[in-house]
């Protein structure tokens, strides 16, 4: 086990675990946030830029401090390392830079996107963003490009994090799209039409960190803090049937994976549980989800609610519009 001090919290970790990874174990008050890291991704990260933190002694053996700042997602702790993050003026600095970049070519377009509140971007902007933008020239536009019934491909919002296309590549058989193009031509391929028939490619919206790819079953149905999230289960024979029902009123308007702390699913679900089953009665439910991630949804008042023994469709109505 090496240890390695974080904004001057100690904690023991198994060789090889990177840094934003020792932190996640301390908690969200000193873990870096990611746009592209995705744990269940493999060779995910690298990307974005927005977990960078600064070294500020290597380890016991060696105690100088790195160079430069590192990406937190990639670079495996040492034993005696000490880094900060939070507490790191260059941290802060580095991370509104980021965001900056990030937000070059994005759209401001929060007030009509479906994914605002639950947009990892745009909370990153609140806290490192500036208010106006330093450059006056036309960002990057695409056209709307529709896959199949489902899924919505908005490329202008695109932060080229990568995740979509290792989902294509980890989730769904055989990979077919990716990022094609360089610098700022670059997009995610169109071919991304072709893993509509794929029965898990539904995930792509859930790892979207930012309204690129969005559900169109929901598509400006309602905003997400209007919705009430409820845990639901059903027996699927393609996955773990583990969901979150997003109702209004009586409706279920939208069925996503369940997700954590750091806003990454817990357990990729099937398209069939996502877009074909959207009655309560196709489900078992469970209770309310609570929401536990730093995020403008998080603010939900359905946190302090018991969960009841039977939880039924008339709970879901008492709850607070
Ligand atoms: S579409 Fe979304 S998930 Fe895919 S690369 Fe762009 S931002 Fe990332
Ligand atoms: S989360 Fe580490 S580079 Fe994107």
């Amino acid at each position: 086990m090496f240890k390695v001090t974080i904004d001057g919290i100690e904690v023991e970790v198994p060789e090889g675990t990177t840094i934003l990874n020792a932190a996640r174990k301390i908690g969200p008050e000193v873990a870096p946030p990611t746009m592209c890291y995705y744990s269940s991704l493999e060779t995910s990260g690298g990307y974005c830029r927005t977990c960078l933190v600064e070294v500020t002694k290597g380890s016991d053996k060696d105690p100088r401090p790195m160079p430069k700042l590192v990406a937190s997602c990639r670079t495996t702790v040492m034993d005696g390392m000490v880094v900060t993050n939070e507490l790191s003026p260059k941290v802060k600095e580095a991370r509104a830079g980021v965001t900056e970049f990030l937000l070059f070519n994005h759209p401001l377009d929060c007030p009509v996107c479906d994914q605002a509140g639950e947009c990892h971007l745009q909370d990153l902007s609140y806290e490192h963003g500036k208010y106006k933008t330093r450059t006056d020239f036309e960002r990057r536009t695409f056209e709307k490009i529709d896959i199949g019934e489902t899924i919505s491909l908005h490329m202008n919002r695109c932060i080229l994090c990568y995740r979509c296309v290792k989902v294509a590549e980890q989730i769904t058989d055989g990979r077919v799209h990716g990022v094609i193009n360089r610098g700022d031509h670059s997009e995610i391929s169109t071919y991304i039409k072709e893993a509509i028939d794929n029965d898990f490619s539904g995930n792509m919206i859930d790892v979207c960190p930012v309204g690129a790819l969005t559900d169109r079953t929901f598509r400006f149905k309602s905003r997400v803090w209007f919705t009430k999230p409820v845990d639901a289960h059903r027996d699927c024979e393609k996955c773990s049937g583990k969901v979150v029902l997003w109702y209004k009123g009586d409706d279920v308007l939208r069925v996503t994976g369940r997700k954590d702390t750091w806003g990454e699913v817990e357990e990729f679900i099937c398209n069939t549980c996502r877009f074909d089953k959207k009655k309560t009665s196709d489900w078992t439910l469970e209770g309310v989800r609570e929401i536990s991630r730093h995020s403008v949804i998080s603010a939900n008042k359905y946190k302090k609610l018991v969960k009841p023994k039977e939880f039924t469709l008339n709970d879901i109505k008492a709850l607070p519009e």
